[in-house]
C-alpha cells in the first residue's frame, strides 16, 4: 500500500473521512500526539489499527467523538464526577473511562465492560470524525513500543507503507497522550496521567486518586486497572537513565557519569532544562524549568531525535511530580524501565 501525506485543509480532511467510511485507518493530528484512526463500530476496520501498529490484542483502543451528545450512544451510567470532568476539560486532553454500552465491540475495549471516550481539542481532528459520521477509534500512531509521534514524519517513518493517508497538522501542541482517567466509581482514579493533571481533576471533582502503578513498574501477579500499564512503551533505542534529587547532586552525577561513558567510547546525551550546564557536553534542552509544560512538549521528538543521532546513553534530570509533571516523569520512567538513581 501507498502512503500519502497531505497538509491538513477542507480537501484532505474529506479524503480522510472517505477512508474511514471505507473501513481504512488514517493519520490524524490531535492536541496531544498523532492518533491511528478507525471507524469505531466497523470491527474489520479497528483489526486493521492492530495490525497497522503492531499492537497487542487485548491493549483496548480509545473512542474519540466530535460533540458530547454522541456519548450516551457509547456508554452508560455516567457518574457525577464524569459530567463534572467533561464540563471542565472537554474539549481537551482527557479520556474518560466508563461503563459500555454493547454496540461497542470487544475488539475496541479488548473485552473489557468499559470504553476510554474522548473529545479532543484539535480541530482538524473533530472535523475529521465529524465528516466521517461515526465514532473514531484512535491509539497513538507510532508502531507498538516506540515513543508516540507528535509530528507527521514520524508517523510516516513507523506507518509508510501500512495506512493510505497521513494528515499533517504541525507539531502536536501538549506532545504526551491524554490523561486516562476511570471514572465509573464515586471517586475519579487516573490511570495514565497527561495534560489534565491530578490537581485539575480534584478541584472540579473534590477527590482523585492516582493508580500506583503511575510511577512504579508492575511487580509480577500485579492486578493492572489499565491494559497499557503492562507494556513496554516509549521506548528509545538508547538506554535511558534519570536522575533524582537536589539540582546540584543531579548535575554533578550526570556529569560523572557523562564523562565515564564518553570515556568508555559510548555516544551520551543529557537531557534537561536549560537552567543546568553542563559546559560542553551533548545536551538536548527541553526549555526553562518554570515551563515544565515544554519538557512534555519536547520528550517525544527528543528520544527520538537522539536515536537518530546513534546516542546510546541518555541521561535525564527528573522533574518535580507537580501538574504536568507527574506526566513527562510516567513516560519517562517507562522509557528508562524506572532505572531512577536517586542522587
Ligand atoms: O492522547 C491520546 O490519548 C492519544 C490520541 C490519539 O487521542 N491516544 C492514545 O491511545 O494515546 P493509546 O491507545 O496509545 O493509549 C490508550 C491507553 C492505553 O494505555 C490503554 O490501555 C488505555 O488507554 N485504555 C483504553 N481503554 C481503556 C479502558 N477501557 N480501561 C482502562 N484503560 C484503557
Ligand atoms: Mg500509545
Amino acid at each position: 500500500m501507498q502512503t500519502i501525506m497531505r497538509i491538513a485543509d477542507e480537501a484532505s480532511i474529506a479524503l480522510g473521512a472517505q477512508y474511514i467510511k471505507m473501513g481504512e485507518v488514517v493519520a490524524f493530528p490531535t492536541e496531544t500526539v498523532y492518533g491511528l484512526g478507525a471507524n469505531a463500530l466497523n470491527e474489520s476496520a479497528v483489526r486493521k489499527i492492530f495490525e497497522a501498529k503492531g499492537r497487542p490484542a487485548d491493549n483496548p483502543l480509545i473512542v474519540h467523538i466530535a460533540h458530547e451528545r454522541e456519548l450516551e450512544a457509547l456508554v452508560t451510567n455516567v457518574q457525577p464526577c464524569a459530567r463534572r470532568l467533561m464540563e471542565a476539560y472537554w474539549p481537551g486532553p482527557m479520556t474518560l473511562v466508563m461503563d459500555r454500552k454493547p454496540v461497542v465491540s470487544d475488539i475496541v475495549t479488548a473485552g473489557l465492560h468499559t470504553v476510554g471516550i474522548r473529545l479532543p481539542q484539535s480541530e482538524i481532528a473533530r472535523a475529521l470524525i465529524e465528516k466521517s459520521g461515526c465514532p473514531i477509534a484512535a491509539p497513538s500512531a507510532n508502531r507498538s513500543g516506540l515513543p508516540s509521534p507528535t509530528r507527521a514524519d514520524r508517523v510516516l517513518e513507523d506507518m509508510d507503507g501500512r495506512i493510505p493517508l497521513i494528515i499533517d497538522g504541525g507539531a502536536c501542541q501538549v506532545g504526551l497522550e491524554s490523561s486516562v482517567i476511570d471514572v465509573t466509581g464515586e471517586c475519579p482514579i487516573i490511570l495514565r496521567p497527561g495534560g489534565i493533571t491530578p490537581e485539575m481533576v480534584e478541584r472540579v471533582c473534590g477527590s482523585v486518586q492516582i493508580d500506583e502503578h503511575v510511577m512504579k513498574p508492575l511487580g509480577e501477579g500485579d492486578g493492572v486497572r489499565s491494559p497499557g500499564m503492562k507494556y513496554k512503551h516509549y521506548a528509545p533505542k538508547a538506554e535511558l537513565v534519570i536522575y533524582e534529587g537536589e539540582n546540584g547532586a543531579v548535575r554533578e552525577a550526570i556529569i560523572e557519569r557523562f564523562d565515564r561513558a564518553e570515556q568508555g567510547g559510548q555516544r551520551v546525551c543529557i537531557f534537561s532544562c536549560e537552567e543546568q550546564r553542563y559546559g560542553d557536553r551533548r545536551v538536548y534542552a527541553w526549555g526553562s524549568e518554570r515551563h515544565p509544560e515544554l519538557a512534555a512538549g519536547a520528550l517525544f521528538e527528543a528520544l527520538r531525535a537522539m536515536d537518530d543521532q546513534g546516542v546510546q546513553l541518555i541521561l535525564a534530570q527528573a522533574l518535580d511530580l507537580q501538574g504536568i509533571g507527574l506526566a513527562v516523569m510516567n513516560r519517562m520512567g517507562r522509557a528508562a524501565a524506572f532505572h531512577i538513581e536517586h542522587v
